[in-house]
């Protein structure tokens, strides 16, 4: 039987390249000089396209694959993937979630942590002989007993959410609707009201047309001087220019994100900032969970070739 012809967006590590070449023909987009001829040349000839959460797969792109019959997104957001074009075509989209959700929840914990505590200048303080020169570091911001806000819970806001009951904080939660099993937690269907109650606000919705900027000034000002905001859904999800203003104002306190509009080429006004702890897009990215997303990404790409029923479909 020949091997099924895919359209790989971005690169993967090894242990999943070379599982993919042995079962796949891949056709590597990222290394390709010019992208358009490339895509015409290999583009009929595609019957699936593996991305990655950021990458998607834009309208162009699946225009460009006539004979295209599945996405396979390693991720769990599969915004950036033009999910109408998709379906107009009848094109199945996978995605991969609950292999990530607690490493992306720990993260998102860790960074509240990190950042509430200082513990990135500390490191600084030490290294650098601060600590012998000049005495004690400054204090900082205690984390338990304070109340967190989670816009977002899916699975991903839950996991935060019982995370953070660990460190006595106390919880509420914006979404559509209250959830059935989160009985022990506020709910607050206003994310303005979410933020004014809250002095950690938790960004973990899940990105698409209607979330866009739902974190937008009000929302960051709710928070307030003495807020902080950690972001480890998508930067689509927040109004980054007025995210900037208040960082740079103290109209927010300080923020911690792990997503950026236009990444990895970051607004470089947060360069600059003191009070906003950056990571480059890796809540997902350790070993254990990064290897099972491969594997579903290669797992629903079988099952579709196979005429399988599909692991974890999007549409
Ligand atoms: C990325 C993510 O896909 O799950 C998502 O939606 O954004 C991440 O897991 C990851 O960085 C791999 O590209």
């Amino acid at each position: 039987m020949t091997k099924p012809h895919i359209l790989q967006v971005g690169p993967y590590p090894a242990w999943d390249q070379e599982p993919l070449d042995a079962a796949f023909h891949m056709h590597r987009l990222f290394e390709a000089a010019d992208r358009d001829a490339y895509l015409a040349e290999v583009g009929p000839k595609v019957r699936g396209i593996a991305t990655r959460g950021e990458l998607g797969a834009n309208a162009a792109m699946i225009a460009a694959c006539p004979n295209l019959e599945i996405i396979s997104v390693y991720g769990v957001g599969y915004d950036a993937v033009d999910l109408a074009a998709a379906k107009a075509r009848g094109i199945r989209v996978t995605n991969t979630p609950d292999v990530l959700t607690n490493d992306v929840a720990d993260l998102g914990v860790a960074m509240m942590l990190v950042q509430s505590r200082g513990m990135i200048g500390a490191e600084t303080w030490v290294r650098d002989g601060s600590w012998a020169a000049k005495g004690l570091y400054p204090l900082q911001r205690r984390v338990w007993g304070k109340r967190a806000g989670v816009l977002g819970l899916g699975r991903i806001g839950y996991e935060v959410a019982k995370r953070l009951a660990g460190f006595d904080l106390e919880i509420a939660y914006s979404d559509v609707g209250p959830k059935d099993y989160a009985k022990d937690w506020e709910f607050i269907a206003d994310p303005v009201a979410l933020a004014e109650r809250s002095d950690f606000l938790f960004v973990t919705l899940a990105a698409s047309a209607a979330t866009r900027h739902i974190v937008g000034a009000k929302v960051i000002e709710a928070l307030g001087p003495n807020g902080m905001l950690i972001n480890i859904s998508r930067a689509s999800n927040i109004d980054e220019a007025a995210l900037l203003d208040a960082l740079e104002t103290g109209r927010l306190g300080s923020a911690a994100l792990d997503v950026f509009e236009g990444e990895p080429a970051l607004n470089p006004r947060f360069l600059s900032l003191p009070n906003v702890l950056l990571q480059p897009h890796h809540a997902s990215g350790t070993f254990e969970t990064r290897q099972a997303m491969g594997k579903l990404v290669r797992d629903n790409l079988g099952a579709h070739f196979a005429g399988q029923p599909l692991l974890t479909p999007v549409l």
